[in-house]
């Protein structure tokens, strides 16, 4: 089996190539990359030397270079999780978003219909959903939950949901669609909330929490976000959507603040600073179809898995040190300097 893993270089693309070459040695993974400022080949490092693992820097909007990939490969499986992410950076900047995120999966779609894939699988997110209520506990995303999305980024990962749906209709491309709730673990770009925290928390650095903090994600430990598509692409029913997520709701204030527990950092460090613009209030996914269909459940309990993860950032500073003092310093200064 020959699979094509996009945007591998990035923190949930290379948690997913790490656990695929582990479970399956007999097949072949090739990650294709832009390198943007999220990707890195450091992240790689540990698996760059495999004989049945190649890397391959391209962008998923070249045509060419895509199709040439291809032409090489003769994947089997294209697993998506080439994306422009956060959140923030889409409010500054909507325009890459639409590219890679909109054009960028078009373009891959179109070279896996020449080549005749047996299973495109888009990762997408739970952000389509728009957000809920906080005074409504009882309500959560299903798949028959409306397309609602709120930032430019959410927008960009909808627009590129519906192509994936509508080439399946319209080309009968095998297609899967998976939404995941907010993802944690090893190897996160140090510009989302829980590495952002851990980093600044160790500097003794204000901990910049948006608003009162009180916004609530459901967290999931990204090796069961790996698992589960995993199950989706051997397992799941193609033209289907499958919603992934752990029933883990936290506000993020209490986040920062388990955090400055665990680092034995005082909360004093915690500065309120100005909202996110359209700030999505909360996320919270209902997972019964993939657990009733596919078996999955999420393994690993928050309390486990932030620990896992504080330990993996003080054990691997290196990987986040170079990062912080390299160009993300000019981002950093911008969205928080007068914040
Ligand atoms: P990330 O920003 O850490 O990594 C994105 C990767 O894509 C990087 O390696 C980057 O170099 C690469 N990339 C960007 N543009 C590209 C292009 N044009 N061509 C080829 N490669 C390109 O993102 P992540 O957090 O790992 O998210 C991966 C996917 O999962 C995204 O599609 C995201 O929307 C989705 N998702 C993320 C979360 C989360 O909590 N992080 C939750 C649900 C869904
Ligand atoms: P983030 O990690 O950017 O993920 P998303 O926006 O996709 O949910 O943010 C998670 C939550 O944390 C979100 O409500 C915004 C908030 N947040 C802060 O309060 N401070 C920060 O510095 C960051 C990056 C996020």
């Amino acid at each position: 089996m020959n699979i094509i893993v996009t945007g591998g270089a990035g923190f949930i693309g290379s948690n997913f190539i790490f656990h695929m070459l582990k479970k399956y040695p007999e097949y072949r993974i090739i990650c294709l990359d832009k390198l943007t400022y999220a990707g890195s080949l450091s992240t790689l490092e540990p698996v760059m030397d495999k004989p049945n693992f190649r890397f391959a820097k391209a962008d998923i909007c070249d045509r060419e270079a895509v199709n040439e990939l291809f032409e090489d490969e003769h994947p089997d499986i294209v697993v998506n999780f080439a994306a422009e992410s956060h959140v923030d950076r889409s409010i500054e900047d909507p325009g890459v978003f639409l590219q890679t995120n909109i054009i960028g999966t078009a373009t891959l779609m179109d070279v896996c219909r020449k080549y005749g894939i047996k299973r495109y699988h888009q990762v997408s997110t739970d952000e389509v959903y728009g957000d809920l209520p906080l005074d409504r506990p009882d309500l959560f995303f299903t798949e028959e939950t409306p397309i609602h999305t709120s930032s430019p980024y959410s927008s960009s990962k909808a627009g590129a949901d519906l192509l994936v749906m509508a080439y399946h209709r319209t080309y009968g491309l095998p297609v899967t669609i998976s939404r995941c709730s907010n993802n944690y673990g090893p190897y996160h770009f140090p510009e989302k909330l829980i590495p952002l925290m851990i980093a600044n928390a160790l500097a003794d650095k204000p901990l910049p929490v948006y608003g009162e903090g009180l916004n609530v994600r459901d967290w999931l430990y990204v090796e069961d976000h790996c698992k589960a598509i995993d199950l989706i692409i051997h397992k799941g029913r193609v033209g289907e959507v499958y919603n992934i997520g752990g029933h883990n709701e936290m506000r993020n204030i209490d986040i920062v603040k388990l955090i400055c527990k665990e680092l034995g950092k005082p909360e004093s460090l915690i500065t309120h600073v100005t909202d996110r613009k359209g700030h999505d209030m909360r996320y919270a996914i209902d997972p019964t179809k993939i657990h009733n269909e596919l078996g999955w459940l999420p393994e690993t309990k928050f309390a486990d898995g932030i620990k896992k993860t504080i330990k993996w950032y003080l054990e691997n500073q290196k990987w986040w040190k170079d990062i912080i003092n390299g160009e993300y310093q000019n981002y950093y200064d911008k969205m928080y300097g007068n914040r």
